[in-house]
């Protein structure tokens, strides 16, 4: 580890020629405006020197100064001669425009879409970006780089890097994780409960593309594998089996129950179905969705086999918490088979409507719904208790 004690900013040596010139964010606490980060995020940039030397992607707009004075600690930044852009988001690619002019003769690498982006969010002109394809590699002078399209992990122009040499793989959003502790992944005891809500909320979308970048990913056989957000993995089968099953769309026996109720009315049927489900084995995890984590619901719906929504009905429709429950659902797009809806209303109802109408353009089966008037009486009990009974039979299946 280097220490510049001037700025108070370290950088790391992850193998004999890369660094990491990233930044720490432990403040952050909100990604895509939506999701919370209860460890703050990194922004992981790489430094790479052969005879030539490349930085692979940059850091969040406002943090450009920190990533400077970082490389200035190992070299001069406009001696970089290569920056590689993996992804044009600008959490990644938001520093280019002042990179660009510290680093006067360094040209951007980029798929071609990605290059689309680069000058549509950062003005880079076409005289400073170098286009690569899938298998395409660059020769930085006793180190090399080679290209791998990963198209829609996240966006479409992504793309990983792989150094062939030390077999560093920099596969970007893929395979990170938001959290600030750690280096190495291994001091991270957390890591594989944050990468797995990560996942949920980045990667769940694009399972099938996620399929193509884990093979992609273990025919490089990586020894390191340096995403963008997040520690770094030394043991890297770990991350890569985990990813294996989560864009397989391996499910378990479990509910994930997501649920509002005004006057505990719908929390008495949302308790009643829990504890049937819980008696026929299933495993249940609820969410009360006006204290609820959205991360954690993410992270739930990587691996639950069935939904439940709760809801009273509002104003002629589902509860607002409930129906942004249900869009972050079927936005989110989880392996989940089955769904099951419950409420009550006073008057007209029309949660069970809304909520069939946002759950029913996903492709669950909606095994049952119970919508009841006011609380609960012992029939309305019984209902529920036989939809959680069919719910767990349809599961076991
Ligand atoms: C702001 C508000 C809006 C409501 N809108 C409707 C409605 O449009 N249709 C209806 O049948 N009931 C409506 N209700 C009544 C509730 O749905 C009813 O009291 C229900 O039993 C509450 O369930 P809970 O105890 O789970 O909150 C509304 C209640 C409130 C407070
Ligand atoms: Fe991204
Ligand atoms: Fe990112």
């Amino acid at each position: 580890m280097y220490y510049d004690n001037m700025s108070g900013h370290n950088v790391e040596q992850i193998s004999e020629s890369v660094h990491w010139v990233g930044v720490r964010d432990w403040d952050r606490r909100l990604f895509d405006a939506l999701i919370p980060m209860p460890q703050g995020t990194t922004y992981n940039s790489y430094l790479v020197r052969g005879e030539k030397t490349a930085l692979i992607d940059t850091v969040n707009p406002g943090f450009e100064e920190e990533l400077i004075a970082k490389i200035s600690t190992l070299m001069d930044p406009a001696e970089i001669d290569v920056i590689v852009m993996n992804h044009a988001e600008p959490d990644h690619a938001g520093s280019l425009p002042i990179m660009l002019e510290k680093c006067p003769r360094a040209v951007v690498v980029a798929t071609e879409r990605g290059g689309r982006l680069a000058s549509m969010y950062f003005n880079v002109p076409d005289d400073r970006l170098h286009i690569v394809k899938d298998g395409d590699t660059l020769d930085l002078g006793g180190r090399t780089l080679r290209f791998a399209e990963a198209p829609w992990l996240h966006w479409p122009e992504t793309m990983f890097t792989f150094l062939e040499e030390e077999r560093v793989l920099f596969p970007c959003d893929f395979l990170g994780a938001h959290t600030a502790k750690g280096i190495w992944s291994d001091q991270n005891e957390e890591i594989y409960s944050y990468a797995k809500r990560y996942f949920g909320q980045i990667m769940m979308p694009f399972r099938k593309q996620g399929q193509r970048g884990v093979e992609k990913a273990r025919q490089l056989n990586p020894l390191i594998i340096a995403p963008s957000h997040g520690p770094i993995h030394r043991n890297p089968d770990k991350i890569m089996d985990l990813y294996d099953r989560w864009t397989d769309g391996e499910t378990k026996n479990k509910v994930m129950i997501a649920y509002v109720s005004m006057w505990s009315s719908t929390s008495k049927l949302v308790h009643t179905l829990s504890e049937q489900l819980i008696s026929d084995g299933v495993e249940v995890v609820v969410h009360e969705l006006t204290g609820s984590d959205l991360g954690e619901i993410a992270k739930d719906l990587v691996d639950s086999r069935a939904i439940v929504l709760g809801s009273p009905a509002f104003l002629g429709g589902l509860h607002p918490l409930a129906a942004y429950a249900a869009m972050l659902v079927k936005a989110l797009r989880p392996p989940a088979k089955y769904a099951a809806v419950v409420s009550s209303y006073a008057w007209g109802g029309g949660a069970i409507k809304q909520a069939g109408e946002i759950l029913g353009a996903t492709n669950m089966d909606i095994v049952g719904t119970v919508e009841i008037s006011g609380p609960p009486g012992e029939a309305e009990h019984q209902a529920v208790i036989e939809l959680a009974q069919e719910l767990a039979t349809k599961m076991r299946g």
